[in-house]
């Protein structure tokens, strides 16, 4: 199975992330056109600033470690915003029911972090309905989730290969993490790990399946593709919504 971040069409974009306080060779790439941008900040020696009304979303008590996740999550969003041509003075805020990130007016996207690197997508709201987008660490999660996240269906395919099982759960979970980050705000009820099925659609994607009860807010799973890439001991997922014709 080919899982390594491969080179897509926005490579040449790509190249000129800004990463902490110097350039770096990204460690994925995006698999869509450059209507949709994808950001990577890393820690670096600096903290990265946050606009005034984003740093007021953290409370007083926030954690050190939660203030570098929210402010290296906030530049890997500017920085995908700035791909689009927006302002650094648009602020990423926060939906008020949730922790979902707000956008500037016009655009949509998903922040992830974890540890010390953090990305997001952003598109204009013409080109995508939702987006979501999830990091995780390979050798993080050790304790077996797949009951808990997985249909009957996506066992099978998890156990079908014995060395790769732990891999495959773990590819799973992040890809519903951000197809999580794609759909939930489309959806007026809560959609479950149990609610869709994610099936290969080949060796870097699945095809969503939504359970009968949400058919009618989400398109089919032929417009519904999560791709994901894994590199340098990192999952990346990434989940578009493409606009109603
Ligand atoms: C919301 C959730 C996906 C966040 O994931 P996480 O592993 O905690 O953290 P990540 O680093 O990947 O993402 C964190 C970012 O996600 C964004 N986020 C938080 N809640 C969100 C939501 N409801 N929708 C979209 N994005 C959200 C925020 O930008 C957050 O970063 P910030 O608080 O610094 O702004 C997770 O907490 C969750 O609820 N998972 C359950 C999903 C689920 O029920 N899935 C069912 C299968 S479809």
């Amino acid at each position: 199975m080919d899982v390594h971040g491969s080179p897509g069409v926005n490579q040449q974009l790509q190249k000129d992330i800004r990463v902490g306080n110097m350039y770096s060779t990204p460690m994925f790439y995006s698999p869509y056109g450059p209507e949709i941008a994808l950001a990577e900040t890393r820690l670096s020696g600096e903290p990265h600033a946050l606009l005034p009304e984003e740093a007021a979303l953290l409370p007083s008590s926030a954690s050190p470690l939660r203030r570098v996740e929210f402010s290296i999550g906030r530049a890997a969003a500017h920085s995908a915003l700035a791909q689009l041509g927006v302002s650094p003075s648009a602020a990423v805020l926060r939906v008020p029911e949730s922790r979902a990130p707000l956008w500037p007016g016009g655009f949509i996207g998903s922040i992830t972090h974890k540890s010390e690197r953090a990305y997001a997508l952003a598109a204009d709201s013409t080109h995508a309905r939702g987006l979501g987008i999830d990091l995780e660490m390979v050798n993080d999660r050790h304790i077996d989730i797949s009951k808990r996240i997985a249909t009957a269906e996506e066992i099978t395919w998890i156990e079908q290969s014995p060395k790769l099982k732990s891999l495959r759960m773990l590819l799973l979970f992040s890809a519903k993490e951000s197809f999580y980050k794609a759909v939930s705000p489309l959806l007026t009820d809560h959609i479950g790990f149990h609610d869709v099925t994610l099936l290969p659609r080949d060796e870097s994607s699945f095809r969503a399946h939504v359970s009968q009860r949400f058919l009618g807010q989400l398109p089919s799973a032929e417009e519904i593709t999560i791709h994901y890439a894994i590199d340098q001991g990192y999952i990346l997922s990434m989940c578009r919504v493409l606009p109603l014709d």
